[in-house]
């Protein structure tokens, strides 16, 4: 928030601004600028007159947050405001009320088998270390250290203890602090109370899941158990999960990660259309589906999209496209079984979708208001034939069409930051998926 001080100073700009321009300060226009979402045009004046005149923001963030009502149905409703994707302050907003108080699934069973294992990452504001101790329990921290804030582990890998790069203070695996040296003449200094600050983690089938501990509310302990997160995780989209065999027993064969010019939300609006931009964007993906059968179900905080593939499609052509290859088709054809694509939208940001053999995951990680980070992950059956070279052929084709949406999502947040766009409209029959994540960001956005 400005000082008092930078808040004059930047009234005092805006009169100036709108002196010179010959325009007077209204009560359409006040000028408050501290706290405020920044201005924006009016696209209905500029109908009018054909001329462009700002208007200025004087909404606070709750007020940028109400302009989209969650009550009003598909059929009526406008998107949320362009504020969201663009705003700084309520990019701030989402890291406290959805990042960290949400599960955020952020490794794999097969990363963290072994006593040592460990993974660190960063979501939003937390960046974490999660670890497997030496009696085999999952552990996770905020990868932090207690003496001047040092990153203590980086990476993945296996080891027995973290040291910090810093000054040397040491830490186990269950957290504690296990040696610091030169501390001679410290006074009011626990060691047993300088350990690493724990996260929640939990697990389900492969995925391995953090959530930001509130500390407030005097919680013990540090792994919770699958079935309360698969509740609060998936809630009741975990049966249709299952038996879409979401499961452990996938091989891992693949990880790339993009660095997307979007807010985190566009890249999720994306994934959330029903279907509708596949046969203008990916025509190659969708000469493969059978676009007449694409169905999404909504559930607590799952969205669930399937699609059938086209009979008539020639096996090259699933290759083409790298959603799915040559083989994963006639490994469908010949199990009769999965013979729909299968794509879940876990709320907030985490995407798991299953065709044929295959099963990808998409990690969207918030990094400002207009920039995002997409981790994709690939696995495939164990039964599945391990052959190197169908493998990358896959996988690169898969980019193709990641880089095909890209462009889009680039394309959009371009377009909601100019003065044209205020916000939009929803396909009903098929962005109610879009609707219901917008909802959910609307309830969190709103506590
Ligand atoms: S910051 Fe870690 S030992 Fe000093
Ligand atoms: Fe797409």
């Amino acid at each position: 928030m400005a000082s008092r001080g930078g808040r004059a100073l930047a009234s005092a700009a805006v009169r100036s601004l709108l002196s010179r321009s010959g325009l007077q300060a209204t009560s359409e226009m006040r000028l408050q600028t501290g706290c405020a979402i920044s201005s924006s045009w009016d696209y209905n004046a500029y109908l009018a007159t054909g001329r462009w005149s700002r208007r200025w923001a004087s909404a606070s963030v709750g007020d940028e947050i109400s302009k989209f009502d969650r009550v009003t149905p598909v059929e009526e409703a406008l998107t949320p405001p362009s504020s969201w994707y663009t705003s700084t302050e309520i990019f701030s907003l989402e890291l406290e009320r959805i990042f960290e108080r949400r599960w955020q699934a952020v490794g794999y069973s097969h990363q963290l088998q072994k006593p040592g294992d460990f993974i660190t990452g960063k979501v939003g504001r937390v960046r974490y270390v999660v670890c497997r101790d030496d009696e085999g329990n999952l552990r996770a921290y905020h990868n932090v250290c207690r003496h001047h804030a040092a990153a203590v582990a980086s990476g993945s890998g296996c080891i027995s203890s973290f040291v910090c790069p810093y000054h040397g203070w040491t830490y186990g695996l269950d957290g504690r602090l296990q040696k610091a040296t030169r501390l001679g003449g410290i006074r009011n200094f626990t060691g047993r109370e300088s350990g690493l600050v724990p996260l929640w983690v939990g697990t389900w089938g492969p995925f391995v899941l953090i959530k930001h501990r509130d500390f407030s509310q005097k919680e013990t302990g540090s792994e919770i158990g699958d079935v309360e997160v698969q509740k609060q995780w998936l809630g009741s989209a975990a049966k249709t999960l299952a038996s879409s065999r979401v499961d452990a027993s996938f091989l891992h064969v693949g990880k790339r990660g993009y660095t997307i010019n979007c807010n985190w939300k566009v890249f999720c609006d994306n994934y959330l259309d029903g279907g509708y931009h596949v046969p203008h964007a990916h025509t190659g993906l969708a000469s493969v589906l059978n676009l007449k059968t694409y169905n999404t179900t909504l559930s607590e905080k799952v969205s669930i999209q399937t699609c059938g593939f086209a009979r008539s499609s020639e096996d090259e052509r699933y290759r083409s496209t790298g959603e799915i290859s040559s083989s994963g088709v006639e490994d469908v054809k010949k199990k009769g079984k999965g013979d729909r694509a299968f794509y879940a939208f876990v709320y907030p940001n985490f995407m798991i979708n299953r065709y044929g053999p295959w099963m990808d995951t998409n990690l969207v990680l918030p990094i400002s208001a207009t920039q995002c980070q997409v981790i994709i992950n690939w696995f495939l059956e164990p039964s599945f034939p391990h052959d190197e070279a169908l493998l990358k052929t896959s996988i690169d084709t898969s980019g193709a069409v990641q880089q095909e949406d890209i462009a889009l999502c680039e394309s959009v947040q371009e377009g909601l930051q100019t003065p044209a766009y205020e916000s939009g409209r929803y396909a009903p029959k098929v962005e109610y998926a879009m609707h219901h994540f917008h909802v959910l960001l609307h309830e969190d956005l709103s506590m």
